[in-house]
C-alpha cells in the first residue's frame, strides 16, 4: 500500500524523506511527493516512482512528510499525490475514509475548495479547521470525525509533527539526528530506538523529543526488541530482491522451524492444542494458499477437520464458529485489513486466534491470543517467495505435532532447509523453459491433492510478476470446461508429489499433451516421456508443497525477465494491503 515517511530534526528533511521514500518503494509506488516545512512550506509531487522527484532533494527545512501512494481513490495524478496541502497544514495519509464524502460536503458548504479527487484530502481540510494553535489537539478533533482506517502524519508551521494511527502501521524512531516516523521500518534505519504505535495512538515529535498518547494522555510505549529493528535488507549482489529473497528460502525454514520448536513450548498453547477437533486457517493471496497447503496436513497427519477460507470471504460469511474453535490467521505482514477484519470477527465469535505473521510487532500479532513468528526475516519483493515457505515451516511443524499429541507418529522437518538447498539448484533449469512462456496467451497449473494449492501458488506469482494469465486447477477438473482453454504450444505445468495421485494427474497431462499443450513437470519421482522436467528431492509428502512451490516461483521470476518486467516490483500491487 502507500507507505509515510516524516522527519523533524537538525539535518535537511528533504533528502532524509527521499531516502525513506526509496526504501518504503515498494509498498506502493504510482506517485509521491514530499513537503518541506523552512522559511515556508515547500512541495513537490510526481506522478510515477519515487526517481521522479529527482530535484527535490534542494528543497530547505529541517522539518518534512512524504508519500509513495498506490491509488484507492482518484486515479494516480500530480493533484491526487499525497501530501495534501490546506491552509496551514501538510498531511499524508495511508488508508480508507469511509466517510469522506460526507465529511468533503461538509468543507465545501464552508467554501472550501478541493483540489484532488482522494479521500485523504478531507483530512488536511479537518485539521486546518480545527486548528487553534495546537495541531495535536486539532489532529484529535479530525479523528474524531474519521470513519475508516489511517495512519496520519501532518505538520503545520511548527517544527513538529503529529501522527495518529488506526488500523494501518506506524512506527516512530529516534536517530541521533531527529525524529523520524514511517509507515514501514525500512524507512528507519537511520533509528537508533522504535516505537510501534498501537490502535488509537497519537504522537507529537519535535527535534528532541517523541511524545505517544492514548485516550487517556501520554503513555511510555516499549521500544521494539533489537532483533525486530535489525537486518533492513540489501539487494547483496543479486540483481533482485525476488531472487535474493529465493535463496534465502533454506534460513526462512530453517528459522521458521525453530521459532516453532519455542513456541510450541508453550503449555497453554499445548492445551489448546490437545483440545483441538476443529480448525480454521485463514488468509489471503499467498497466505490463502499457506492456508490450503496446512488444512491438508492437518487432516492427512491428526485426522483432524479443517477447513480454509479466504478472509475477504470470510469476514462475511457470517460464519459459524465453535466456541474454543482454533482459528488460524496467516499474514506475513500482519497488516492485511481483510484478514485482520476476518480474525477479530472470528474472535467476537469465541474462537481462540492463533496469528502466525512474519512481523512480532504487527496488529495481527497485538489481536490474537497466541502468535507465532515466521523466520523468514524482512521480505522486500511485492511477491512473496520466502515467507510461504517460513509459514509452511511452521504450519506443517504445527500439523505434525497435532499428530503427535494424537498418538500419530512424529515427523522430522529437520530436512527441509537442506532439500529446500537442493530444489533451489534444480530450480535454475526452469529458466530454460522460458521461451515456451514469453508469448504464452494463457497457461495451466496442475495438481491434485496439496499439489493443487502449490498449483495455485505458481500461477498466482505468474500472473503477479509476468502478468500472464493463469490458472492454478486441480487436474481431474480440467476436462469440465477449462479444457477448451488448451491449444498449440499452450504452457501446462503439471505438479506432482504424491506417489498415490502422480499417475492420474498424467492422465490430464497426456489429454492437454494430445491437444497440443507444451507440457513442464515439477515432481519428486524420476521424469518420464522425456518432458522437461525439475525433480524436487523426495521428501514426506505431506510436506512437499514447501519445496514444490519452489520452481514455481522461480520459473515466474525467470518468466518476469524474458518478458522485460522488474520482478520485485508489478504492476498495480502493493506489498502490503492494508486496504480492503
Ligand atoms: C503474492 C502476495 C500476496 C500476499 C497477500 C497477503 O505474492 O504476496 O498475495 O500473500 O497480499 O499478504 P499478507 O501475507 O501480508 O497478509
Amino acid at each position: 500500500m502507500c507507505g509515510i515517511v516524516a522527519y523533524v530534526g537538525r539535518k535537511q528533511a528533504a533528502p532524509i524523506l527521499l531516502r525513506g521514500l526509496s526504501a518504503l518503494e515498494y509498498r506502493g509506488y504510482d506517485s509521491a511527493g514530499i513537503a518541506v516545512m523552512g522559511e515556508r512550506l515547500s512541495l513537490v509531487k510526481r506522478v510515477g516512482r519515487v526517481s521522479s522527484l529527482a530535484g527535490a532533494e534542494q528543497l530547505t527545512g529541517t522539518c518534512g512528510v512524504g508519500h509513495t501512494r498506490w491509488a484507492t481513490h482518484g486515479a494516480p495524478t500530480e493533484e491526487n499525490a499525497h501530501p495534501h496541502v490546506f491552509g496551514k497544514v501538510a498531511v499524508v495519509h495511508n488508508g480508507i475514509i469511509e466517510n469522506a464524502d460526507v465529511l468533503k460536503a461538509e468543507c465545501t458548504a464552508r467554501g472550501e475548495k478541493f483540489s484532488s479527487e482522494t479521500d485523504s484530502e478531507v483530512i488536511a481540510h479537518l485539521l486546518n479547521f480545527y486548528f487553534k494553535g495546537d495541531l495535536l489537539a486539532a489532529l484529535k478533533e479530525t479523528c474524531k470525525r474519521l470513519v475508516g482506517s489511517y495512519a496520519i502524519a501532518a505538520m503545520g508551521e511548527e517544527r513538529e509533527i503529529v501522527l495518529a494511527r488506526r488500523a494501518s502501521p506506524l512506527l516512530v524512531g529516534r536517530g541521533e539526528d531527529g525524529a523520524y516516523a514511517a509507515s514501514d521500518l525500512s524507512a528507519l534505519s537511520a533509528c537508533q530506538t522504535v516505537y510501534a504505535l498501537g490502535e488509537g495512538h497519537f504522537a507529537r515529535m519535535t527535534e528532541d523529543a517523541i511524545r505517544i498518547f492514548d485516550d487517556g494522555g501520554k503513555i511510555a510505549l516499549k521500544p521494539l526488541k533489537k532483533e525486530e529493528v535489525e537486518g533492513l535488507p540489501a539487494k547483496g549482489g543479486y540483481a533482485h530482491f525476488m531472487k535474493k529473497e529465493l535463496m534465502e528460502i533454506p534460513a526462512s525454514i530453517a528459522n521458521s522451524l525453530e521459532n516453532y520448536r519455542s513456541f510450541a513450548q508453550n503449555q497453554a498453547f499445548c492445551r489448546v492444542l490437545c483440545q483441538t477437533e476443529y480448525l480454521t486457517f485463514l488468509g489471503c493471496g499467498t497466505a490463502y494458499h499457506s492456508g490450503l497447503c496446512a488444512k491438508y496436513a492437518v487432516e492427512r497427519l491428526a485426522r483432524v477437520r479443517a477447513a480454509c477460507h479466504l478472509s475477504s470471504e470470510y469476514r462475511y460469511l457470517n460464519p459459524i464458529v465453535k466456541r474454543g474453535e482454533l482459528v488460524v490467521a496467516i499474514s506475513q505482514s500482519g497488516e492485511t485489513a481483510d484478514t485482520l477484519a476476518a480474525a477479530e470477527l472470528a474472535k467476537a465469535k469465541g474462537a481462540i486466534l492463533l496469528a502466525v505473521t512474519n512481523v512480532g510487532y504487527s496488529t495481527l500479532s497485538r489481536i490474537a491470543d497466541f502468535c507465532l513468528v515466521t523466520g523468514a526475516g524482512r521480505e522486500v519483493a511485492v511477491a512473496a517467495t520466502k515467507s510461504f515457505s517460513a509459514q509452511l515451516a511452521v504450519l506443517f511443524s504445527f500439523a505434525a505435532d497435532l499428530a503427535r499429541l494424537r498418538g500419530m507418529g512424529e515427523r522430522d522437518l529437520g530436512n527441509l532447509p537442506v532439500l529446500a538447498e537442493r530444489t533451489l539448484a534444480a530450480s535454475e533449469g526452469t529458466k530454460a523453459w522460458t521461451g515456451a512462456f514469453v508469448h504464452a496467451k494463457n497457461v495451466f497449473f496442475l495438481g491434485r491433492g496439496a499439489d493443487v494449492a502449490t498449483a495455485m501458488e505458481g500461477s498466482l506469482k505468474l500472473k503477479e510478476i509476468a502478468y500472464l494469465p493463469s490458472e492454478g486447477y486441480a487436474a481431474g477438473e480440467l476436462k469440465h470446461g477449462p479444457l477448451a482453454l488448451v491449444e498449440q504450444g499452450t504452457p501446462v505445468v503439471a505438479v506432482m508429489t504424491e506417489k498415490a495421485l502422480a499417475e492420474k494427474t498424467k492422465n490430464a497431462v497426456h489429454e492437454t499433451a494430445a491437444r497440443g499443450a507444451n507440457v513442464f513437470v515439477v515432481s519428486a519421482f524420476p521424469p518420464e516421456d522425456g518432458l522437461p522436467t525439475v525433480e524436487i528431492p523426495e521428501a514426506d509428502e505431506a510436506f512437499s508443497p514447501i519445496l514444490a512451490a519452489i520452481p514455481l516461483q522461480m520459473l515466474a521470476y525467470y518468466v518476469s525477465l524474458a518478458r522485460g518486467y522488474d520482478p520485485d516490483l508489478p504492476r498495480n500491487l502493493a506489498k502490503s494491503v492494508t486496504v480492503e
